[in-house]
């Protein structure tokens, strides 16, 4: 079974899933799954049996991008027996980001045979700390572990030819798209411009962030940072600033990263 798993990561927590899901696979001997970040990769895909889809979850449903990249590099034509499980993270309460990708999905022929929202350690809190504060390492690690039971059970359903989706409300699954595209028009796309600054004597220029921005909305110009209207804030930048120039709404922060967590390491 040749599995691709497509991801988004703004701050680690999708690719980490994502990596989980390639354990599982390795563990039962489907030793053909390559990882696939979305944000680089521009090539189309061939003869893929499992496509796994996940992305984080922004205003309750899923990253567009990944919309995107579906329907540009994956076809029925180069991948006729192609099924699909969609995933979103998610920092607190319910999304539907994984029903609005399995929907957005199945439009496009293809069958969707697992569907499933996990909660992961919240990057929100810098923009409001009272909807979830920053979680420990013990809290990360126990989000991760109840993470990887949660895998484990989905994979076992689908790859014994059970359909597994987890079940949320039409009308809610529908209030959280209107909501997501009217706040992608009113704010989103200004999202770094109106309130992310850089700090000048901190920033060394070494264009870390620049580079990783996946919209290429950041740029260097007469020595200073600036943003374009063309975010997704995806908080990739401010979290992945060596460093830690970046400051939301004037005030600095403790950034919050998986792919550097001394924890990504001991969970591997
Ligand atoms: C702009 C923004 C909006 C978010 N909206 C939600 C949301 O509506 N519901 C939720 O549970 N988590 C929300 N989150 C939290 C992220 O979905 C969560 O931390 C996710 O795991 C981040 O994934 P990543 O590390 O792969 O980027 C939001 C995060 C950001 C940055
Ligand atoms: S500028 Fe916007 S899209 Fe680019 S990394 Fe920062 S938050 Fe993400
Ligand atoms: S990553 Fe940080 S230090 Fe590097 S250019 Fe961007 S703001 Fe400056």
């Amino acid at each position: 079974m040749k599995t691709a798993l497509l991801y988004f990561s703004g701050t680690g927590n999708t690719k980490r899933v994502g990596e989980v899901f390639k354990d599982y696979l390795l563990e039962k001997k489907h030793n053909e799954v390559d990882m696939i970040d979305i944000s680089t990769h521009r090539q189309s895909l061939s003869n893929y049996d499992l496509l796994i889809a996940g992305t984080p979850t922004y205003t309750m449903t899923s990253s567009r991008n990944m919309n995107d990249f579906i329907q540009m590099y994956v076809n029925k034509t180069n991948n006729p027996k192609a099924q699909f499980i969609t995933y979103v993270t998610h920092g607190w309460g319910h999304s539907y980001g994984h029903l609005t990708l399995q929907e957005f999905i199945t439009k496009l022929g293809f069958r969707v045979i697992g569907a499933q929202s996990f909660l992961a350690p919240s990057n929100f809190y810098v923009y409001n700390e009272k909807v979830q504060p920053k979680q420990n390492e013990v809290e990360i690690r126990r989000l991760y572990e109840k993470i990887t039971i949660d895998v484990k059970g989905l994979m076992d359903a689908c790859l014994n030819g059970y359909i597994r989706i987890e079940k949320k409300s039409t009308f809610k699954k529908q209030q959280a798209k209107l909501i997501s595209a009217l706040s992608r028009k009113a704010f989103i796309n200004q999202f770094s411009a109106k309130t992310l600054s850089v700090d000048g004597d901190k920033c060394t220029r070494c264009l870390v962030c620049v580079k990783k921005c996946p919209n290429k909305n950041i740029a260097l110009i007469d020595g200073n940072i600036r943003f374009s209207k063309n975010c997704s804030a995806c908080s990739r930048c401010m979290h992945i600033c060596p460093q830690n120039a970046y400051a939301y709404r004037g005030k600095t922060f403790e950034q919050y990263n998986m792919n550097q967590q001394s924890i990504s390491e001991q969970l591997k």
